[in-house]
């Protein structure tokens, strides 16, 4: 196992300034003031130079998801295994590189059709967090600056069986728990891990989903700033997908809010920390400890 992180993710806007308020106001996410030719903005939560890359476009989904490895020698050895394997890899070019602020990335699609960039080499600013709303820091460290990653995000897999594989097998996680949520026949969720604590770091749902991800997570170290979070929500207008709740695996205490164009982000604290190395898979028959009641818009709200 050799992925070191979940890096950046690549997030289609309709509306880019009401995604950047809503990163920026309501998550307190920083927003990165980087120029654009193609017209995207960035948002920081860390040392890193941007977490989620917000473009315009005609849809709000998922573009793609940067995954990070630990050296040049490990992200070649990767890129190999998956063209021996009979997949696309498709190298970046030095100026995409250079948009991305990593040295090289190869793209690449899960059997599902999840587009994931594969890169080594980020490079850091050490411009100081800042964030309009007060948050005073992101859990993204553990050792390092950013070691933990951005946070989780959970993608379509319609492909399961297939899509687990790719990811154990060539990308490089490990599977931490999978969960048959209660009340939801046929449903599962795998929760994998990189090589790093975060408990996990990628999940893969067993369906289709029309954003391209089901929803993405950022996590802040206190109780108080998830409830500055939710009342910063209330205030905006945003809509609450899952009230307050705290999951059974990785022990995050969160709430799910639903940001413009409807990607959903789960806002968390306390989650749980691993030993990547000597983790033993769960099985899960419940999802939630307490709380996370959802409301879908149009649906059960
Ligand atoms: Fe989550």
């Amino acid at each position: 196992m050799s992925v070191a992180a979940s890096g950046y993710l690549r997030i289609e806007a309709s509306n880019v300034d009401a995604w950047m308020d809503f990163g920026t106001d309501v998550l307190g996410l920083m927003d990165a003031r980087r120029e654009d030719a193609q017209g995207a903005r960035f948002l920081r939560l860390d040392e890193h130079p941007f977490r989620f890359m917000i473009e315009p476009g005609d849809g709000d989904r998922l573009i793609a998801a940067g995954m990070e490895y630990p050296t040049a020698a490990a992200w070649q050895a990767t890129c190999d295994a998956l063209a021996a394997a009979g997949h696309e890899v498709t190298p970046g070019s030095a100026e995409q590189a250079k948009r991305r602020c990593v040295t090289a990335f190869a793209s690449v699609k899960d059997p599902s059709g999840n587009q994931l960039e594969l890169y080594h080499g980020r490079e850091l600013d050490y411009v100081p967090f800042n964030s309009a709303a007060g948050v005073p820091a992101f859990v993204s460290s553990y050792q390092q600056i950013g070691d933990l990653g951005f946070g989780h995000f959970v993608l379509p897999a319609p492909e399961t069986e297939a899509t687990i594989a790719f990811y154990t097998d060539l990308i490089g996680t490990g599977i931490t728990d999978t969960l048959y949520p209660p009340g939801m026949e046929g449903v599962q969720i795998t929760f994998m891990h990189a090589n790093n604590p975060r408990q996990h770091s990628l999940a893969l749902f067993n369906g289709p989903h029309p954003a391209g991800v089901v929803h993405i997570m950022v996590e802040v170290e206190t109780m108080d700033e998830l409830g500055r979070c939710m009342d910063r929500a209330k205030a905006a207008g945003s809509h609450f997908l899952a009230t307050l709740g705290r999951h059974v695996n990785d022990n995050m205490c969160s709430v799910y809010l639903l940001a413009p164009g409807g990607i959903a982000v789960e806002y968390g604290y306390d989650g749980l920390l691993i030993d990547p190395e000597t983790h033993v898979a769960t099985v899960s028959t419940e999802g939630d400890l307490w709380g996370h009641e959802y409301s879908f818009p149009g649906v059960n709200e």
